[in-house]
């Protein structure tokens, strides 16, 4: 779906899941949401948190999955994910803490391994996700599944690709900041979502973008083991789609 331009794409994407939330509000079920962290869903986030400040929108049956995080990482960090969805949403809206999850990138490594296990069992346990929310990265990576992941990957740490690092680095004020690894869910898992919606903003995406929507399915751009799922859509404005 291609919109004129990333505000309007994402207040599409914000009122998807507000809609899935109010639906489900009423009856009084929970929903559970993927959570994505970039620039890209920045404007989602600010839209949700403008929905519950203005029109009382609560999530407070709202239960969150985050994609990924750096590893090593503290969550107090400036880096950490777990700073970023603070400041962009959870610290703006009535989530119940316990409600929030975001991979530990503080474990020790030893730790993580049976980690990532309990992270997948509690995504099941939580009903699996119905709606995941998705960047993509230059090499096609979503969440930081890099080249080289396979179809029925699972939540794990990994090494992170170069090209990731350097898109990082600017982040992290230099290169040999950028931590080397990460702790991402799957792209098995995330395929396990009920519904997946991908955005992409600007023409630095396009490339990717064309290759993810058209190109062969291959391990070497992660991205395109989503045209596996039924009920996926990828967002964009005009320059994210202009090489399809
Ligand atoms: C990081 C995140 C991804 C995200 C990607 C793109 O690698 N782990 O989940 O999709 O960045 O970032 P941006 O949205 O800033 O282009």
């Amino acid at each position: 779906k291609i919109h004129d331009n990333s505000d309007e794409a994402s207040f599409y994407v914000a009122n998807e899941i507000a809609d899935l939330i109010r639906q489900r509000q009423k009856s009084g079920k929970k929903v559970v949401l993927g959570l994505a962290t970039g620039s890209t869903p920045t404007k989602v986030y600010e839209y949700l948190v403008k929905f519950h400040k203005e029109e009382g929108l609560s999530f407070k049956n709202v239960i969150t999955f985050n994609l990924d995080e750096y590893f090593p990482m503290q969550p107090d960090s400036i880096h950490s994910y777990v700073r970023f969805m603070r400041e962009h949403l959870f610290d703006h809206i009535d989530i119940r803490k316990e409600n929030i999850h975001i991979p530990d990138g503080s474990l020790e490594k030893e730790d993580v391994r049976d980690y990532c296990q309990a992270y997948e069992q509690k995504i099941l346990k939580s009903g699996g996700i119905d709606i995941q929310v998705l960047g993509i990265g230059r090499t096609g990576h979503i969440g930081f599944n890099e080249p080289g992941s396979t179809l029925v990957s699972k939540t794990r740490l990994v090494r992170l690709d170069r090209v990731t690092k350097l898109d990082a680095a600017s982040d992290f004020f230099g290169l040999e900041n950028v931590p080397k690894r990460a702790i991402t869910m799957g792209v098995g898992t995330i395929l396990s979502a009920k519904r997946i919606i991908l955005m992409a903003w600007g023409e630095g995406k396009s490339e990717v973008i064309a290759k993810a929507v058209e190109g062969p399915i291959k391990e070497s751009v992660p991205a395109t083991f989503l045209q596996h799922h039924s009920n996926c859509d990828f967002i964009l404005d005009e320059a994210a789609a202009s090489a399809l």
